[in-house]
Parts: C-alpha cells; sequence; structure tokens
C-alpha cells in the first residue's frame, strides 16, 4: 500500500501510517506539481494525497494506474477534481470540510468587508509612504457597516458563518441560495432574494458557493450591470464564479467602489488591471489559513484514510453514492 502526498502540509505527520507499512511519500520540492511531475511521482500509488492546485481529471487518474483508489483533497472545495471520473473509475473522494476552516474563511471575509468599507490597506500604504501631514477632516473617508446591506451568495456554512458575523454588526442580510432555507431564515434574522434583486439592493456582496458549472461566471457583465452603483463585492470562494474581465470592466466604469479578492479566475496569475486599482484588495488565496483550521485540515485527511483503510465509508467522502463500488 503507497500514498503519495503532492506537498508537504503543516503538521503533516504521516508515521501512524507508515507504522503500519505503508509506504508514504510526500514531495518535497514545496511548491505545486507539474502535472508530469504528479504523474510520475505518484505513479502505481493507492491513495493521492492532493491539494486545490493539482488538477486531477480522468486521463491524471488513469496515469497513475489502477492501483489508484482514494483521492484525498486538502481543502474544502474540490473542483480540482474531475468527479465524475473518479466515481466513473471507482476512486473514492475525499475533501477536508471543517467547521474550523469555515470560520477562518468567514471571519477573513468579514476582514475583507472592514477593510474595503474603512479603506485600510490604501490608508496604510500612504501612511507609508509618508503622505500623512497631520490630521485632515477629509482623507480616507469610509463607509459605516451598520445598517448597511451584505448580501450572501451561497447560504451554505460558510454563508451561514457570515451572515451571523455579520449581523451581530447591525447590518441588514440578505442571501440568495438555490433552494430557499426558512429555518435559517428565522434563526439568523436574514432575507431571502432572488439573485438579480441581491444584486440590485446589497451595499456588500460576497459570494460563498462551491465552483461548478452552475456557478462559472455567475456573477457576468449582465449581473454586474445589476448592481447597486457604489457597491462592493467581496470574493472568498472560487474565482472563476466571478467573471474577471467583466469584474474589473465595472472595477473601471465606477458602479462597482471596490472589490477584495482572495480567488482569482487562473491561479496564481492575477488579471494586471486588478493589481494596478487601488480600490482593489487582493490576498493570496489565504482566507483559510489560520493554525486552527491547517491543523483541523490534516486531522480530516488523516481521519479519512484510517477509515477508507479500515473498509469505513470516511465521513468526508464526496461521491459517497460509489461506495459499494468502489475500487477493491
Ligand atoms: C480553500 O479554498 C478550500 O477549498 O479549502
Ligand atoms: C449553496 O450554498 C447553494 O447555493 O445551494
Amino acid at each position: 500500500m503507497k500514498i503519495f502526498v503532492s506537498r508537504q502540509l503543516p503538521g503533516g505527520d504521516f508515521s501512524q501510517f507508515e507504522e503500519k507499512g505503508i509506504e508514504v511519500f510526500i514531495s518535497n520540492l514545496g511548491r505545486p506539481l507539474s502535472q508530469e511531475e504528479l504523474i510520475e511521482s505518484s505513479e502505481g500509488v493507492d491513495i493521492l494525497v492532493t491539494l486545490l492546485t493539482d488538477k486531477i481529471d480522468g486521463d491524471v487518474m488513469d496515469a497513475i494506474g489502477p492501483n489508484l483508489k482514494m483521492i484525498a483533497n486538502y481543502a474544502v472545495g474540490f473542483d480540482n477534481i474531475n468527479l465524475d471520473e473518479a466515481s466513473k473509475r471507482g476512486i473514492v473522494v475525499c475533501n477536508t470540510p471543517s467547521h474550523l476552516v469555515n470560520e477562518a474563511v468567514a471571519e477573513h471575509t468579514l476582514a475583507l468587508i472592514f477593510s474595503l468599507a474603512r479603506r485600510i490597506v490604501e490608508a496604510d500604504e500612504a501612511t507609508r509612504r509618508g503622505a500623512y501631514r497631520g490630521w485632515e477632516p477629509d482623507i480616507f473617508l469610509g463607509e459605516l457597516l451598520k445598517n448597511k446591506t451584505l448580501g450572501i451568495v451561497g447560504l451554505g456554512r460558510i454563508g451561514k458563518m457570515v451572515a451571523q458575523k455579520a449581523k451581530a454588526l447591525e447590518m441588514r442580510v440578505i442571501y440568495n441560495k438555490r433552494t430557499r432555507d426558512v429555518d435559517a431564515e428565522a434563526e439568523l434574522g436574514i432575507e431571502y432574494k432572488d439573485l438579480d434583486q441581491l444584486l440590485k439592493s446589497s451595499d456588500f456582496i460576497s459570494l460563498h458557493v462551491p465552483l461548478t458549472d452552475e456557478t462559472f461566471h455567475l456573477i457576468d457583465d449582465e449581473g454586474f450591470r445589476k448592481v447597486k452603483r457604489g457597491a462592493f463585492l467581496i470574493n472568498t470562494a472560487r474565482g472563476a464564479v466571478v467573471d474577471e474581465d467583466a469584474l474589473v470592466k465595472v472595477l473601471k466604469e465606477g458602479r462597482l467602489k471596490g472589490a477584495a479578492l482572495d480567488v482569482f479566475e487562473n491561479e496564481p496569475n492575477i488579471n494586471p488591471e486588478l493589481i494596478g486599482m487601488e480600490n482593489v484588495i487582493l490576498t493570496p488565496h489565504i482566507a483559510s489559513a489560520t493554525k486552527e483550521a491547517r491543523k483541523d485540515m490534516f486531522e480530516k485527511i488523516k481521519r479519512a484514510i484510517e477509515d477508507y483503510l479500515e473498509g469505513r465509508k470516511p465521513e468526508n467522502i464526496v461521491n459517497g453514492e460509489i461506495w459499494d463500488l468502489r475500487r477493491k
């Protein structure tokens, strides 16, 4: 039995498996592997531990070979793995959904909302460059969050946490979701809107949907035309949920006042126009990057592998329907 891990992980100790005679190979390159490198190093393995930077399609699965039984993805999102192709081959796919990861993403979202509203990054940059010459009444005027409307697109676990925290700031919270969640409305004091209405009435729009065929470019040119003038966009979900070219356009026009982006359409490449904009805050896909979250993600990976090895259906399997048909 062999496990390949595509990158060293914080606190990533696999010795409990090695003690059982399982061979564990961990890439020591300290960067995402090219497709060729990934295939070369994982050929013949039984279990593959991947990161969201590893694109695993059917060809890669075939190149790794017929021993491949499980892919454990060190992320909440699993859009980097072709799930249908995995299921067809009887390969079990797991992810690392975690309360602590969700909290981390929700807190990062709030940090970005505050930073946009109070222009923290711009003000910091100006202060460092020596632009502060004493108190002035009209520099870096921002916006109050209290009584502003936050529109949450995608009311999953993270979306709900963001809603709860925004309510504590006395924001009005509206949301959109494929299926309305009346219980969450009552519990959190939030209102359902269709996507158009949400775009039209939000001061801050925050995205919390997974990337799927349905959510690809969910906010495009047409969507941005509906956005309320002066609104802000926050994206801690996946870059391609937004049409990045359309985003650049609407920021340039000034309809959207600013954006805070943790994810990008073609990571790690970022549209150079976004980099040049003062009203845009960029963070390098770190919404889940807390010590607490990373520790928990690794625990989830270990638990999934342990369960799998002992013949128990892992709790975090994402293609659970194939469990009985899995490759042996
Ligand atoms: C991070 O983006 C994740 O999906 O865990
Ligand atoms: C999930 O958050 C959804 O939009 O259904």
